[in-house]
């Protein structure tokens, strides 16, 4: 009897020390929602493949960005008003001062560089890639999208001054269309 309570115990304790290792090695993601005030996480998207890192604090240091993050690449709302809006108003987002605008997806780099590539967003928005999600992860503005096959961001937009978040638009419902679009955004 004496046995079999140390056996358990041992057993107990191993798994314990298992998963405690396998915690430590887990990705740290935001308890809740960045705000305004709040420093850009040091994450690497990508741009056009896996082998071209972008990391958000080089892309957004000591200057102006726009950032905007969809649901998925090539959905209707995205592609027929979302994206559209920022490549429309992107010369006139860079004459107020704007040095880049960045379109994040909870997709592949292929897949966002084939869907920049159909709105000709060269030179106006950049299409950069969240594959595993990490950079919405430390936002903490993911959602759940079993139609899109789980894990995506939410609908959001914001102005970023020197890696610091200045503005933050984050649609109530998380994929509507209204506050983050790019003729609601307020650079100054
Ligand atoms: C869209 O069309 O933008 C969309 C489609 C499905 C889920 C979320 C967004």
């Amino acid at each position: 009897m004496l046995r079999t309570s140390v056996s358990i115990i041992r057993s107990v304790s191993a798994f314990a020390k298992q998963a405690t290792s396998r915690a430590v090695h887990t990705t740290f993601y935001a308890m809740a929602p960045v705000k305004v005030g709040d420093k850009l996480p040091a994450v690497d998207l990508f741009e056009d493949s896996p082998a071209n890192k972008v990391n958000v604090c080089d892309l957004t240091s000591g200057k102006k960005v726009v950032l905007f993050a969809v649901p998925g690449a090539f959905t209707p709302g995205c592609s027929k008003t979302h994206l559209p809006g920022y490549v429309q108003n992107a010369d006139k987002l860079k004459a107020e001062g704007v040095s880049e605008i960045v379109c994040v997806s909870v997709n592949d780099p292929y897949v966002m560089a084939a869907w920049g590539a159909q709105h000709n967003t060269k030179g106006k928005v950049r299409m950069l890639a969240d594959p595993s999600g990490n950079f919405i992860k430390a936002l903490d503005l993911g959602t759940n999208l079993p139609p899109l096959g789980g894990f995506r961001s939410k609908r959001f937009s914001m102005v970023i001054n020197d890696s610091t978040i200045q503005e933050l638009n984050v649609e109530p419902d998380g994929t509507g269309l209204s506050c983050s679009l790019a003729d609601k955004i307020k650079v100054k």
